[in-house]
């Protein structure tokens, strides 16, 4: 959108006091994939250099941190979620040092340094597991990792300890020359760490101080709600409970692997780390629980202080869920004295601006994955694209202006759709392999960015790029929507440097607008927000306009838009 002039009155406005222990609250972090985000020595990966490169960039758009998924060296057995080293970069991303240069020039723009850290595995080939593998059975090797023997049948043989199946699908159990098997919740290269073990919680207490040294200032935990499994159980007498039996037992800090009570000692050991810092080190869990007072203790002070709110992420393009969404995550997070999470995209679900442009879903469909789109080819011709932008659009403002933190995923800010037409030979995602033609895997939104619409790889850097890149994402290139006062890229410039002007205290109040399908809300310095879920224009409130996500139609708001205006 052309800029707006603005009102004296935002002018005047004060932006609300962030004491620097604060900055977390209502930040707006930026996911970067680093393999995919730019590729500055063109050897087919995006590298750390390359997301230095990128700082100018990064500090136009308007972002208050960017969160790094993992850059560590790995075999890619899951994307670098398998790390075989917790304190160094892959060498085909760079080095230490070009870790510290990054950080350098991000604290230079202004921009805090959030890195991933994966505690429920490690690699396969990380150093414990290889010491794991080539001793005896019942060593202090070993029980850094959660080994059993087969469970013998009635008939005296051997087998399999369980019929688990993991998060990609086949059992979760593999075993090793020696007749043991080891588990792994996800790929078989990436081995469950035993919590239970103090060296463990040792490790990655120093692994956090590790980073907090270099001056990283935060932390998303991977999994978080899974560390701790129950001894009496996986180490217990056969027979251990069917995965039918695992799938009926409630989630409430006794099931035997997810979301058991114990894990949050692990965060209150991690809090006195974080705490030595000033500021003090954040963290926010990635923590699938459903239940809201469970989910709350991931965002315990006294643990990790945060928590990822996934509930927009799986909604419907429809107002009222998304209202309650709303209500029950602002409240959930006051509860722990928190702020919420909005997300809409990140590395593990398809891009939200295809999500939206397909068909609403059935009731009980699963609305994360798209996986019926996939399954039936994933063509771009078989989306709504003006739809699917429309609608990202204009969540995207409407997240933007609630409170609490934002976080945005590379590519986005292009209105990035997904790739889902992949050929398979190029696929990586290990889901893709151990679920064929169940799970088409999550590939098709960690594509490299395209910077430039007529360079080779779009700009990536490289000339054959670790995914190929469809022709389409010339229309999204960088250069292109720089140069279009209509772009997402410019709309999320804007939407971002008002947001800084705008930010206030972390409340709001509904406003009645007659129709079910509009939301208005108002922020306590008269920030105001309207969006309409509708396909019909509907009126404006009064105040002055500051942005909305399309051109208004005469004078009215056009339909799956949101606009800002402040009171005057
Ligand atoms: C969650 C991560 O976001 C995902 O990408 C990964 O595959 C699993 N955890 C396992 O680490």
């Amino acid at each position: 959108m052309p800029s707006l002039p603005l009102p004296s009155k935002f002018e005047e406005l004060v932006p609300v006091d962030v004491p620097d222990a604060q900055w977390w609250r209502q930040a707006v972090v930026y996911q970067v994939y680093p393999r995919s985000f730019y590729d500055l020595d063109g050897n087919g990966l995006g590298d750390i250099r390359g997301i230095t490169e990128k700082v100018p960039y990064l500090k136009e758009l308007g972002i208050d941190a960017v969160w790094l998924s993992p850059f560590y060296p790995s075999e890619l057995a899951d994307g670098g979620y398998d790390v075989a080293d917790y304190r160094d970069v892959a060498p085909e991303l760079g080095t230490l040092a070009d870790f510290d240069e990054m950080t350098a020039a991000l604290h230079e723009a202004g921009i805090r340094v959030v890195v991933d850290i994966v505690p429920n595995h490690t690699s396969d080939q990380h150093v414990w597991f290889k010491e794991a593998v080539n001793s005896p059975k019942g060593s202090p090797a070993r029980n850094r990792y959660i080994f059993r023997d087969s469970r013998i049948d009635e008939d005296g043989n051997e087998q399999i300890p369980s019929d688990w199946i993991s998060m990609f699908g086949g059992p979760q159990w593999d075993q090793l020359a020696d007749g043991q098997w080891y588990l792994h919740t996800f790929a078989p290269e990436q081995p469950d760490l035993n919590w239970d073990n103090p060296e463990v919680r040792e490790e990655f207490e120093d692994v956090l101080a590790f980073w907090s040294d270099r001056g990283v200032d935060g932390f998303r935990i991977d999994v978080a709600h899974s560390l701790v499994k129950d001894q009496a159980v996986i180490f217990g007498p056969d027979p251990l409970p069917t995965w039918a039996e695992m799938e009926k037992l409630p989630w409430d800090g006794t099931h035997p692997v997810w979301d058991r009570d114990e894990v949050h000692d692990v965060y209150r050991g991690w809090r006195k780390v974080f705490d030595r810092y000033d500021p003090p080190r954040v963290a926010v869990a990635e923590a699938w629980v459903e239940d809201p007072q469970r989910r709350a203790k991931y965002a315990s002070i006294e643990g990790l202080g945060q928590t990822f709110n996934f509930d927009l992420l799986r909604a419907d393009f429809h107002a009222p869920q998304f209202k309650e969404i709303i209500d029950h995550n602002l409240e959930l997070a006051a509860r722990a004295d928190s702020s919420t999470t909005w997300v809409l995209s990140n590395h593990d679900v398809i891009r939200h601006a295809t999500r939206y442009g397909l068909p609403d879903l059935l009731e009980g469909e699963e609305s994360v994955v798209g996986q019926k789109w996939l399954l039936d080819g994933g063509s771009l011709a078989d989306v709504d694209v003006e739809q699917g932008n429309r609608r990202a659009d204009a969540t995207t403002m409407l997240l933007l202006a609630l409170p609490g933190a934002t976080y945005l995923y590379q590519g986005e800010e292009l209105g990035l759709h997904e790739v889902g037409d992949i050929a398979d030979a190029d696929r990586q995602d290990p889901t893709f392999f151990r679920s064929p033609g169940v799970d088409i895997g999550r590939d098709g939104c960690r594509v490299p960015l395209p910077w430039v619409a007529d360079a080779q790889g779009y700009g990536f850097g490289s000339e054959t790029p670790h995914f190929p890149q469809p022709t389409w994402f010339a229309d999204h290139a960088v250069d292109v929507e720089d140069r279009d006062p209509h772009s997402t890229l410019n709309l999320y410039r804007q939407a971002l440097s008002l947001r800084k002007r705008l930010l206030t205290e972390e409340r709001l109040t509904w406003e009645e607008t007659g129709s079910e399908d509009v939301l208005q809300f108002v922020r306590p310095n008269g920030w105001r927000v309207i969006m309409n879920f509708s396909k019909d224009a509907v009126d404006l409130p009064d105040g002055d306009l500051l942005l909305s996500s399309r051109p208004l139609e005469d004078g009215r708001l056009p339909g799956e838009t949101t606009a800002w205006l402040l009171d005057a």
